[in-house]
């Protein structure tokens, strides 16, 4: 055969494959055959050399007119399968809009830090500022300052972890108020958020690891009144109505007097419940008036200044607001109770 009839029969052969060809991936695999370094035309190409030198220009042009051709065809053919593609893929990937869309999980903060950042906005909207003080904690901050010597029974109301050094883990966030007083005069408006420990089994109620906030003021003539004014201010914001308060008589030696304060309960709203114990009130925080002696070891003239002192449990505020019952749930780890805040 001669070598032109070769290349038309080829053309030919080409043709019509590249037509029948059904998908882009078989246009691709067409064109390797054709027009690849294996194919005919470039064996043809490669092997001009060996005719004679009138052959040559003729079957060059030849072969590569064939060539372009094909590649001709495949463009073609190419452009047809997109198209059709194109109009295919309407419904081959429908897209509905109406479906729920897959939701992005994002995180959020733990509930105690939520409310910790809640009451420092509602105490800084009231000129307090924010003190922070160390976990690990001197005997004398934590106990000997606070009026509670060394044999004083009044340890024994919160067991303590103490480090091999000799040192403990603070078990009140209270030592923050020496701090603050050693460190500024009054008057003297803080609060201090913080993680407090205690050597203690726990339970529904009780964690060895909690979060207080603490609450000082000190001034000329402060009484129980400002108290009762500070704490009624803040737990309106906390639990976004109208609460009424009370104070009972409470023991704590930094305080005097001391008090226990207690919220109307709002499940029941003061008539008397299972979560009142029905008495209509329910137990919030302890607080009172610093104690003389309190005052003399933060340098402040008790004759001069007064104050209140407050210790307010963050755990126990989250826990009221959305009537939690189990305070080892925090901790937990359990993503399911915590993805409800
Ligand atoms: N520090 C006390 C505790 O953890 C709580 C407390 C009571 C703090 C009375 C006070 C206060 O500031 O006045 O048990």
């Amino acid at each position: 055969m001669e070598i032109t009839e070769k290349l038309e029969a080829f053309l030919k052969e080409a043709e019509s494959g590249i037509k029948n060809a059904d998908s882009l991936k078989s246009l691709h695999d067409l064109r390797i055959k054709y027009l690849g370094r294996k194919s005919e035309i470039t064996a043809i190409l490669k092997d001009l050399g060996s005719l004679s030198p009138e052959q040559r220009p003729r079957i060059g042009k030849a072969a590569n007119e064939v060539k372009m051709k094909i590649d001709e065809y495949l463009k073609n053919r190419n452009e047809e399968l997109s198209n059709e593609t194109f109009d295919t893929i309407g419904d081959k990937e429908k897209i509905d809009i109406t479906e729920p869309g897959v939701k992005k999980e994002t995180g959020h903060l733990h509930p105690i830090t939520q409310m910790r950042m809640e009451v420092e906005d509602i105490f800084t909207s009231m000129g307090f500022t924010i003190a922070t003080g160390p976990e690990v904690e001197l005997d004398y901050y934590n106990f000997e300052a606070l009026n509670i010597p060394r044999d004083h029974p009044a340890r024994d109301m919160q067991d303590t972890i103490w480090t091999t050094q000799g040192s403990l883990l603070r078990t009140h966030t209270s030592p923050v108020q020496i701090r603050t007083m050693e460190k500024s005069k009054p008057p003297i408006r803080v609060i201090v958020p913080g993680r407090v420990f205690r050597y203690e089994e726990t339970d529904a109620s009780h964690e060895h690891t909690f979060y207080q906030v603490e609450g000082l003021m000190i001034d000329k003539d402060i009484s129980v009144s400002n108290l009762i004014a500070v704490m009624k201010t803040m737990l309106n914001a906390v639990f976004r109505r109208e609460v009424k308060v009370r104070l009972r008589p409470g023991y704590f030696p930094f305080v005097e007097p001391g008090f226990e304060l207690d919220i109307n309960c709002r499940i029941c709203g003061g008539k008397g419940c299972t979560v009142c114990k029905q008495s209509g009130w329910v137990e919030l925080l302890p607080c009172g008036l610093v104690h003389p002696n309190v005052l003399k070891a933060g340098n402040i003239k008790p004759d001069q200044y007064s104050g209140f002192a407050f210790g307010m449990g963050l755990d126990r505020l989250v826990m009221m607001r959305y009537g939690i019952d189990d305070i080892r749930l925090f901790h937990s780890g359990n993503l399911r109770f915590l993805e409800q805040f």
